[in-house]
């Protein structure tokens, strides 16, 4: 247990944000190929900010300490410092894990870029959707 850094094992042991968000407005799905877990990323988007970021999953230590620090830094951001964020976080933590752990990180990550891309995609339909409207009235 002495290979991570402390504010890691943290995480690890008092996980944040862990459940479902009732109505999300994104929500990620990934699996790790290596060892069948899964991971589920939920985001609430209220004026382009991360209100809320939550996950749920069957994976390890190594998974929750990092789904629980990105869900924690991407709280308040917009969408786009919501990816900024998850790309520092890989700078960060990753050179300080073991290299078979590497999937495991990358669970969090993902699924939060799943998040967000359900997010936009729901945001361009109810765009699509609003020009409808406009041009037939
Ligand atoms: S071993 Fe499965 S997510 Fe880490």
């Amino acid at each position: 247990m002495g290979k991570y850094p402390k504010f890691f094992m943290e995480h690890f042991q008092n996980p944040r944000n862990v459940g479902e968000i009732s109505n999300p407005d994104g929500v990620g799905t990934v699996g790790n190929a290596s060892c069948g877990d899964i991971m589920q990323m939920f985001i609430k988007v209220n004026g382009n900010r991360i209100s809320q970021a939550t996950f749920k999953t069957f994976g390890c230590g190594a998974a929750i300490a990092t789904s629980s620090i990105l869900t924690e830094r991407i709280k308040g951001s917009t969408i786009d410092e919501a990816l900024e964020i998850s790309e520092r976080i890989s700078k960060e933590i990753l050179s300080e894990l073991p290299e078979k752990k590497i999937p495991c990180f990358n669970l969090a990550t993902n699924a939060l870029k799943l998040a967000i891309e359900e997010y936009r995609c729901m945001e361009v339909g109810l765009y699509e959707k609003l020009m409808k409207q406009a041009k037939k009235s």
